[in-house]
């Protein structure tokens, strides 16, 4: 059969994997290919358990797998195929030598951009879907280019928006698809042959365009704004303790307003995922870099207010608690960064976690999907730590129950049998404000939620 176009992506990850999907899923006449080096993450690709939780992803997988969309090991093959090539490779914070704790690591791109080099022997058009510092597809362009063997590259930067847990929708119905190109014949061209593609189910009105260096950019802005969101409202959440206030109400009142909107207004534990973190202290080192000290601090406080927000936490644990968690158990409801997925990178569940055990607490962990991932990210302390899926009996023989992840299985559980089976005085740190806390303080739970006035029996 022959197909219309054929592309690549080089990353299966939580972006490559979902994002490639889509496109297959939409375009039958497109033949897709997805590479990675990790085998056993390919393997799972082409099995019955995909290797990612989506709500949504198995579906639209097995309607294109085998169809025309394939996952292979073979990146030397598939490059010399494939004539559109994604880039999704992890970028993640470069964690030795210069800017480490802040800059991004490009090594993954770098090499996967050598083989791009290497292996291609006709022209292609080569996409950043990754999420890069700003100026890196000049980087991606000097290495690309420097053969003159007649093959020439044209870099499109094409930042993903989706979040994890509603990948699917957010694919299917993206608020906007942006690609940035250089202004130049062949960029505004291979710019064209990307818009085609996205055409086929994205409205014209939701592809934009722009330069390569704002694409760039606007990736990581709108990620600082999203954290920004959630920094704020949850700074408001300590002083709503302070005051009596509820920062609900407050979240409800601020956000009806229509240059506010009331989205990304939830206190929380604090932001996790892979992203948010990783792209403000990408953004700070940026402006750092550029001599802007007092833009890099600005910034810099939302990931500050974010660590102080899983520490305050804690302390609010600590301080209901007699001031001690020693020899105490602790039921930790949800590991994932939020709901909806299996992935724990960043999650403060793990911050979590990890200080309690620092307080001498045991702590059993329950989480729909994240558990496999929670046992890596906690490995080494196996002697503290158990993993019981059913949150029930989880929390059963604990002296407290902390909400960390807002699964709606949480909500309406049995809670007059969990108190039942709990050490009294029992608690509920509720970390996403997602339970009924009048029934729970009712039924004899001492309840701790963000943001608002605890409800307490003593
Ligand atoms: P991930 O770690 O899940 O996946 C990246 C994949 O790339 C891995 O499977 C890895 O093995 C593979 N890889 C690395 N080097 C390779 C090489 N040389 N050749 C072939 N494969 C290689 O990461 P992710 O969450 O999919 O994120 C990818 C990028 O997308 C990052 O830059 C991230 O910031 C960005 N992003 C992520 C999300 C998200 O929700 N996770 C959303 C938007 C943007
Ligand atoms: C985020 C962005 O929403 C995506 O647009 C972006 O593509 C992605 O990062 C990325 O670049 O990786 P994601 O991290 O998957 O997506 O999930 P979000 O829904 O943004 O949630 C991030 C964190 O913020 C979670 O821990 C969530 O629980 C928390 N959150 C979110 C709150 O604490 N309060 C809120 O009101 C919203």
């Amino acid at each position: 059969m022959s197909f219309e176009k054929k592309i690549l992506c080089i990353g299966a990850g939580y972006v490559g994997g979902p994002t490639m999907a889509m496109i297959a899923f939409q375009c039958p006449q497109y033949r897709v290919t997805v590479v990675d080096i990790n085998a056993e993450r390919i393997a799972a690709w082409n099995s019955d358990e995909l290797p990612i939780y989506e709500p949504g992803l198995d579906e639209i997988v097995k309607a294109a797998r085998g169809r025309n969309l394939f996952f292979s090991t073979d990146i030397q093959r598939g490059i010399r195929e494939n004539d559109i090539i994604f880039v999704s490779v992890n970028t993640p914070t470069k964690t030795f030598g210069h800017g480490a704790g802040m800059a991004s690591d490009l090594q993954y791109l770098e090499k996967t951009a050598r083989q791009i080099l290497e292996y291609s022997e006709s022209s292609k058009i080569v996409i950043e879907k990754s999420t890069l510092p700003v100026r890196t597809a000049l980087a991606m362009e000097r290495i690309l280019n420097c053969r003159k063997n007649g093959i020439r590259f044209d870099i499109l930067s094409n930042p993903e928006f989706l979040a994890e847990g509603t990948a699917i929708r957010d694919l299917n119905q993206p608020d906007r698809v942006l690609i940035g190109s250089q202004e130049t014949e062949s960029g505004r061209k291979a710019r064209q042959t990307l818009m085609d593609i996205y055409a086929n189910w994205v409205p014209k009105e939701k592809i934009i365009t722009s330069n390569i260096w704002s694409s760039e950019l606007s990736k990581l802005v709108a990620n600082a704004f999203l954290a920004q969101r959630i920094s704020s409202i949850n700074a408001i959440s300590a002083f709503c303790e302070k005051a009596e206030a509820d920062v609900t109400e407050v979240s409800r009142a601020v956000g009806m307003d229509s240059r506010i909107g009331p989205r990304f207004l939830n206190a929380s534990i604090g932001f996790g995922g892979s992203c948010f973190k990783k792209d403000i202290l990408n953004l700070v080192y940026l402006c750092r870099h550029y001599g802007l000290n007092e833009v890099a601090d600005y910034w810099e406080s939302v990931v500050k207010m974010n660590d102080y927000q899983q520490e305050r936490f804690v302390r609010t644990m600590l301080g209901a608690m007699f001031n001690t968690l020693a020899g105490k158990t602790i039921c930790l409801w949800g590991f994932a960064f939020k709901a909806d997925t299996d992935d724990t990178r960043e999650s403060p569940a793990i911050f979590i976690a990890k200080r309690l055990m620092e307080e001498q607490a045991e702590v059993v962990i329950s989480d729909p999907k994240a558990l496999k991932n929670a046992r890596i990210d906690l490995a080494g302390f196996e002697d503290r730590v158990r993993y019981v899926e059913d949150p029930v009996q989880a929390a059963e023989g604990c002296h407290a129950i902390a909400i960390l992840t807002e699964w709606d299985l949480y909500r309406n559980l049995d809670f007059n049998k969990i108190f039942e089976g709990m050490v009294k005085p029992a608690f509920i740190f509720d970390g996403r404000n997602i339970l009924d806390h009048r029934r729970c303080f009712d039924i004899g739970f001492n309840v701790y939620p963000i943001g608002k006035p605890p409800l307490t029996h003593f």
